[in-house]
């Protein structure tokens, strides 16, 4: 029997919208495990990181083993085995970037954050770390925050770049009636 399957009910950890998502998305490809990548991306966004037991659904969805999972899993910097901050702030540090300054904008942002690699703000509102090319060479120094590209920056753009994203969460509180926290 699956991991998923208790008597007659198929059990997931993930919200009856995703469980569902997941459903039509191995359906489309010819091989099953060609979905992997996206399931990954779209478990992450909803739990927050690979979990044993997100890892462990997504292999038995797909056929595979949590190991080959997590094989495939960790090749991509934007997929994390532990929580992160609300916003995860990935510094490039690999050549182009580097040439054009990246040490000194990580510098910053540990300053500014008082934490390292990896680390997350007390209030868990940002983490960071420090990547390999996220693929904008052409505008190094860049950053990634979630989904967000920052390129052609400097350290005197961090304080900015990092007041924009508390702003955001501010006007996000606003909207929801001061119910929505970091
Ligand atoms: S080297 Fe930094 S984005 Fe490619």
């Amino acid at each position: 029997m699956s991991p998923r399957e208790s008597g007659s009910e198929t059990m997931s950890i993930f919200s009856p919208q995703l469980a569902a998502r997941f459903d039509v998305l191995t359906e489309k490809y010819p091989v099953k495990r060609s979905a992997l990548i996206p399931m990954l991306l779209y478990a992450q966004d909803e739990v927050g990181y690979l979990s044993d037991a997100v890892m462990a659904e997504i292999a038995d969805r797909l056929s595979l083993t949590p190991l080959e999972v997590r094989n495939v899993a960790s090749y991509y910097s934007m997929l994390r085995f532990r929580p992160a901050g609300k916003f995860n702030i990935q510094v490039c540090t690999n050549i182009s970037c580097m040439l054009r300054g990246a040490y000194d904008l990580y510098e910053r942002f540990q300053e500014e954050l008082g934490v390292g690699h990896k680390g997350i703000t007390a209030d868990g509102v940002f983490s960071l770390e420090e990547v390999e090319c996220i693929g904008v060479c052409c505008w190094a120094p860049a950053i990634q925050v979630n989904y967000d590209f920052h390129d052609d920056l400097t350290p005197e753009s961090v304080p900015g770049i990092l007041d924009r994203y508390r702003d955001k969460i501010h006007s996000d509180s606003s909207r929801n009636g001061g119910a929505a926290h970091a």
